[in-house]
């Protein structure tokens, strides 16, 4: 079956389009909604960026950058985002985002998303940073919950107040990625269902699936930490997560991450299908309850 481009909106549940898959899903057009790319993957390659704006005429394609670093205190670096502005305008993406994470210092680009303290002092930096990417890409930006190892004493924030304000007062959309809720509610020891219902629904403009991996936490012994891997399947408690998150923000579009080993394309469709599957019921019962009343 082939899914023919429609109005170019991102509905449903995409896949994260990696390398590895992109001359077979040029050639087979296999049955996804939509497609996810990091632009920092096709910038710098023609013959990736040639095969990408081949997908582009049949799937809508989404970017999401692992590059522009709106948590670093040395500024925005333009130059990239003016490259990201390039792949953007020949592609018109249906969806914009990045993660409230830095990356870069000094020109350096790190390998990692590195977190930052949430104070009243790091939301005016941010403010500053997300205005001006969207200034810069002509476009809103979402911007993503990173998956938390720690965090820092200083914080006056809680996370999700954090980005909720960062949304209000610079007209971003939030990326909500439900994975990362859950491996930070696991590893800093909070409740991810209280962290879902804390942001604010009208701005969740995507939601993200990925797999996490469990390993030992050298601090605790006997004790376990996620680690935020995508290399493998989303976890059963992730697929409980993301039903509530359906019932909190409606049905949203969601991505299925997977960047390290791995699988065939077909398993990725898969796992985007029980996705849409759990959409369509969210659906149903959204219109049980409304004819009840
Ligand atoms: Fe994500």
């Amino acid at each position: 079956m082939r899914f023919p481009r429609d109005d170019g909106s991102a509905t449903g549940t995409g896949v994260g389009l990696r390398l590895p898959h992109i001359q077979e899903v040029v050639t087979t057009r296999p049955a996804a909604r939509w497609l996810e790319v990091h632009p920092e993957n096709f910038i710098a390659n023609p013959h990736a960026r040639e095969l990408l704006l081949e997908a582009h005429r049949h799937y809508p394609i989404s970017l999401h950058t692992v590059g522009v670093s709106v948590g670093s205190a040395g500024g925005i670096d333009r130059g990239h985002l003016r490259r990201v502005r390039a792949l953007a305008d020949s592609v018109d993406p249906c969806l914009v985002s990045g993660h409230l994470a830095w990356s870069t210092h000094d020109g350096e680009y790190l390998n990692d998303l590195l977190p930052l303290p949430y104070t009243e002092e790091t939301l005016r930096l941010l403010i500053g940073h997300v205005d001006e990417v969207q200034d810069g890409l002509g476009r809103q930006y979402l911007i993503e919950n990173p998956a938390n190892y720690f965090g820092f004493a200083d914080s006056t924030i809680t996370e999700p107040a954090f980005l909720g304000e960062l949304a209000e007062r610079t007209g971003c959309g939030l990326l909500c990625d439900v994975s990362n809720v859950y491996v930070s509610a696991h590893n800093m020891g909070y409740d991810p269902y209280d962290y879902i219902n804390k942001l604010p629904p009208r701005v969740i403009g995507e939601l993200h699936l990925g797999g996490f991996t469990p390993e030992p936490d050298d601090a605790i012994p006997g004790a376990e930490i996620f680690i935020d891997t995508h290399a493998d399947r989303v976890a059963e408690p992730v697929w409980a997560l993301y039903g509530h998150a359906l019932c909190r923000f409606g049905v949203i579009p969601t991505l299925i991450e997977w960047d390290t080993e791995i699988p065939p394309f077909a398993t990725l469709l898969a796992e985007a299908a029980r996705a849409d599957q759990m959409m369509a019921r969210a659906v149903e019962s959204d219109a049980i309850r409304a004819a009840a009343c």
